[in-house]
This record gives structure tokens, C-alpha cells and sequence, in this order.
């Protein structure tokens, strides 16, 4: 059950570290000579999978809480995983993983959940076996289980179709192991963080415009990384803290990556009362927070700010239910293919409220100011629907249930721990 409240949301939060470079301090830290200690790591249930994965490969992994150290095996030293790699629920492990196990000297199968096994791989079996990788979909359907051949790679040029993170850091971790040059030109940029970690570690790695560019290497060298706060996760307390009267929250030390802030702007042009304090911008730039109630005006969100905000736009949508006048998201066909059907999801169960939504081929149209009431939320086990609409529920007249609330677990699993800390505080 989730609260209605009306005296605002109050105090500081850290917001847990950041998934996506949580699982590529993992990834690379296992394929790098030496260790590499990362601190603020994400201890979700999705970075545990990659942690489980490169465990059965006989990469040595141990820590406590979120510094944890990785003792890697060199880029040519996994062994062969006596079982099969389970990746949980998590497309982040699969597909980047993917790159890394098609230049093995073994063969490895990957499985998943329910909800992994109907996300799309094609769109990696594609590009890696134009590389030279024998990698099929062993139900033939495109999806996990996936079985992968490890052989000699040659570097490609892909044009990919989508702009996705996971495509492009899937053929850039196999271009390590290639012959000559690697490169994806992707339509719009998407985060970044690959490429940033790869240099890090001593990889040639280039970006221009929308393409990065990674030159096979013999050695990659373990580092030490301070992942950022997630933005993603910060998102949820700063729609809160907008959308609930009298609130005013610090969000400490939270990423603000270019290729991730895309939320932050769209809501500055909804006219969201935001600061940035104690500014850092060498490696992956983060800050603080400082965010207000604010009256929020609708607006339009298409073209190449999508990939910067995709996994905001859940929380997105709510805000704009609070919004003045009419909101369009467009550009937006990947939310089908997260975690759920997101779009479908958003659009159902913001009905389920009393919103003013309407579904379209890409996105969604939103007609804000309509109260939004209580209800029964299906979070089909998405963590990032489920945390949305507790925070949708906090301005709701009556009482909102989420089922399979733990999904939260995924990428946040204090999430109902710290919203009730700015609830007290
Ligand atoms: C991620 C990339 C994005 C994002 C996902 C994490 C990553 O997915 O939605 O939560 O860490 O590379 P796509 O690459 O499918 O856009």
C-alpha cells in the first residue's frame, strides 16, 4: 500500500549506484589484467547476474555491501562455465556479455526469466556474426536461451538500426578481441558509458558524433571506479518532489552523463524548480541535486533526447499527468521491448488512475491536470513501473496497491526504505 501524502517530501537522499557502469566495472574489471575495485557498486539484482556469470567463468569477485573487488582473469583467461550462465532478468548482462563470450575459446549458453526470454537479441546475433561469431538463438526464436561458439572475430562497421547502449557496447566489447577496427554508427547517441570505462582501462576507443570506434588489444588494465549515483533512480524523488506540494529534496551525487540527463532537461522546459550543487565533471561528471515543488507546464519529447531519458520516461509520463496542457512522447518504440511493454503498461494502468493517455505506434499523448485517483497498479514485475507509480500514488486521492512491488530489487532495493525516509524527514 503507498501512501497519500500531503505535507511534501523533505531531506537527502543517495541514491544507489549507477547499473550500467555498475555492470561494466564487472565486465571489464573480469576481462582486465590486475584488480579492479569499484566502490558504490550496485548491489541489484541485475548486477548480481553479471557478477554470477563471470563467477562461473572462474573470475575471483569478493566484497562487502557496495566496494566490492574483481580480481580479473586477463582478456584472454575465462574459463570454460560448467553451467549455464544465467542472466536473471537483466539485457544489459545478456547482450553485452554476448560480445565478450563470442571470442571465448569455449562454448557457453545464456538463459534468462520470463520477461528475457521475450526481449529481442536479434539485434546482437546480427551484427556479432557479421564479426565472424557463431551465436544462435537455440529456440530459433531470437531470444534467450542463446549458445555461443567462441572464435576469431574481424572488426565491422555496423550501421545499427536502433540506438541502443547495449547494442553498441555488445560489438564494441567484441571488437577488443577483433582484428583491426570496430565501429557503430548508431541514430541518435546513446550513454556512453562503454566507451569512457574502455579508455579508462586502455583500450583505443573513439567517439564522433554518433559513432565510437574500439581497436582490438592485446591488454586491458584493472582500475578503480567510484560509480555515480543512478539517475534513473534518482529520477523517482525528483518527479516526487515536484509533483507533491511544499516538498524540497537533495539528491547527492547523482550521474549527470550527457548521453543520461535527457530527464533533467525536459524537466527544466516543464518548468521544474532545479539546482545543481557541488559540480563534478572530470571521468563521469555527477552532482547534487536540489529539486522543488514546481508547477509544471506539458511538453513535447521526440528525436534524439529519447535514448538520453528511455528509462525515465515511465516516470515521465506520470509527471506529466500533473502537468498543465498536453504532453507527446514520440520516438519511443523501444519502451515495447524493456522489460515489459512498457508503453501498454504506462498507458493501462495510468488509466486505471483517471489520466487523460492515449496510446500511439511510438509513445503516448498525455493530457495533464485531470486528479488522478488510487488504484489497483499491475507493475508486471517492472521495476521501473512499479517504483513510478508509487510515486504517482504519493499525489493520488485513496489508496494505490502494486503487485510484485519487490520487483524494486532489479535496480533499487532500498527504493521503499529511502521514500519513506523524505516522507518522515
Ligand atoms: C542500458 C541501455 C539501455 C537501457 C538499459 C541499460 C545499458 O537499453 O534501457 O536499462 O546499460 O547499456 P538499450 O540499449 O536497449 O536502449
Amino acid at each position: 500500500m503507498i501512501y497519500n501524502i500531503k505535507k511534501g517530501l523533505h531531506g537527502e537522499i543517495t541514491v544507489p549506484g549507477d547499473k550500467s557502469i555498475s555492470h561494466r566495472g564487472v565486465m571489464l574489471g573480469a576481462i582486465a589484467s590486475g584488480t579492479t575495485e569499484i566502490n558504490n557498486f550496485l548491489r541489484g539484482a541485475d548486477c548480481l547476474s553479471t557478477i554470477a556469470c563471470f563467477s562461473k567463468m572462474g573470475v575471483e569477485i569478493e566484497g562487502t555491501h557496495d566496494r566490492i573487488l574483481v580480481h580479473g582473469n586477463g582478456l584472454r583467461g575465462l574459463k570454460t562455465p560448467r553451467q549455464i550462465l544465467d542472466c536473471g532478468n537483466s539485457g544489459t548482462t545478456t547482450r553485452l556479455i554476448s560480445g565478450i563470450l563470442s571470442a571465448q575459446n569455449f562454448t557457453s549458453t545464456m538463459v534468462g526469466d520470463s520477461s528475457l526470454k521475450s526481449r529481442p537479441m536479434r539485434r546482437i546475433i546480427k551484427p556479432l556474426s557479421q564479426m565472424g561469431a557463431n551465436i544462435t538463438s537455440v529456440l530459433g526464436n531470437d531470444c534467450v536461451p542463446l549458445r555461443i561458439s567462441g572464435c576469431q572475430l574481424t572488426g565491422i562497421h555496423y550501421a545499427s538500426p536502433v540506438a541502443s547502449a547495449q547494442v553498441k557496447s555488445s560489438i564494441l566489447l567484441a571488437g577488443l578481441y577483433a582484428d583491426g577496427e570496430t565501429s557503430v554508427t548508431e541514430p541518435a547517441l546513446s550513454r556512453n558509458h562503454t566507451e569512457l570505462m574502455l579508455s579508462a582501462f586502455g583500450a583505443k576507443v573513439s567517439s564522433s558524433g554518433t559513432t565510437a570506434s574500439v581497436q582490438g588489444v592485446k591488454e586491458l588494465y584493472g582500475q578503480k571506479i567510484d560509480v555515480p549515483g543512478d539517475i534513473s533512480s534518482a529520477a523517482y524523488f525528483l518527479a516526487a518532489a515536484l509533483i507533491v506540494p511544499g516538498s524540497e529534496v537533495v539528491l547527492r551525487n547523482v550521474g549527470i552523463n550527457h548521453t543520461r540527463d535527457g530527464m533533467l532537461t525536459v524537466c527544466k522546459q516543464m518548468g521544474a524548480n532545479l539546482t545543481y550543487e557541488n559540480l563534478k565533471i572530470s571521468g563521469e561528471p555527477c552532482a547534487d541535486i536540489v529539486v522543488r515543488h514546481s508547477e509544471l507546464q506539458g511538453v513535447t519529447i521526440e528525436g534524439e533526447i529519447i535514448p538520453r531519458l528511455i528509462d525515465e520516461l515511465p516516470m515521465i509520463a506520470v509527471l506529466a499527468c500533473f502537468a498543465k496542457g498536453t504532453t507527446v512522447i514520440r520516438d519511443a518504440a523501444e519502451l515495447k521491448v524493456k522489460e515489459s511493454n512498457r508503453i501498454r503498461v504506462i498507458v493501462d494502468n495510468l488509466s486505471a488512475m483517471g489520466a487523460d493517455i492515449e496510446e500511439t505506434d511510438d509513445g503516448m499523448i498525455i493530457r495533464g491536470g485531470k486528479p488522478l485517483h488510487g488504484a489497483v497498479i499491475d507493475s508486471h514485475n517492472d521495476h521501473r513501473i512499479a517504483m513510478s507509480f508509487s510515486i504517482a500514488a504519493l499525489n493520488c486521492e485513496g489508496e494505490t496497491t502494486i503487485t510484485r512491488k519487490d520487483c524494486v530489487n532489479i535496480s533499487y532495493p532500498r527504493f521503499y526504505i529511502d521514500l519513506k525516509k523524505l516522507i518522515r524527514d
